[in-house]
């Protein structure tokens, strides 16, 4: 098998992850269902769903639900390399903005996100999905 070939499928498993945990989500508000799975560079597999809430602004988005997961079970050194977001709704669900940015604090600029797209599945850098990312250089 060769390389692109393998990376596609551990992929395609990501996204299975993603999927799964997306028929865990509590979701009443909006019924979107969304999943997602992270894979960190020690090849550990980590997942969350969306959590609501009726005060709305509370709602805790999939990939930041699989984030917190991450680092309290595996601590704060954490690498993300890889990362699927889903939904049981069939439809896009790029990942938003504030997400991208929790997600960037773990992530290296060609960390990819694999997630459905208007026109179809898409698989994005960290760094095309967040350019001009926020940091901050203490001087
Ligand atoms: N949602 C996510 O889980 N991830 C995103 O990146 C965007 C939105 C959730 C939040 C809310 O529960 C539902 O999708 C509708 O916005």
């Amino acid at each position: 098998m060769n390389e692109s070939t393998s990376a596609e499928l551990a992929l395609a498993d990501l996204f299975e992850d993603a999927r799964q945990v997306a028929l865990h989500s509590y979701s009443p508000y909006s019924g979107f269902r969304v999943g997602a799975a992270l894979k960190l560079t020690s090849g550990q597999i980590v997942t969350g769903t969306n959590v609501e809430n009726v005060s709305y602004g509370l709602t805790i988005c999939a990939e930041r639900a699989a984030l917190v997961r991450a680092v309290a079970e595996f601590g704060p050194q954490i690498r993300i390399q890889a990362v699927a977001v889903t939904n049981l709704n069939e439809a896009a669900s790029p990942p938003c903005g504030a997400c991208r940015q929790v997600l960037a604090e773990f992530a290296g600029p060609e960390t990819v996100v694999v997630f459905p797209a208007a026109d179809g599945l898409k698989s994005m850098t960290i760094a095309e999905l967040l350019p001009l990312a926020h940091d901050m250089k203490l001087k």
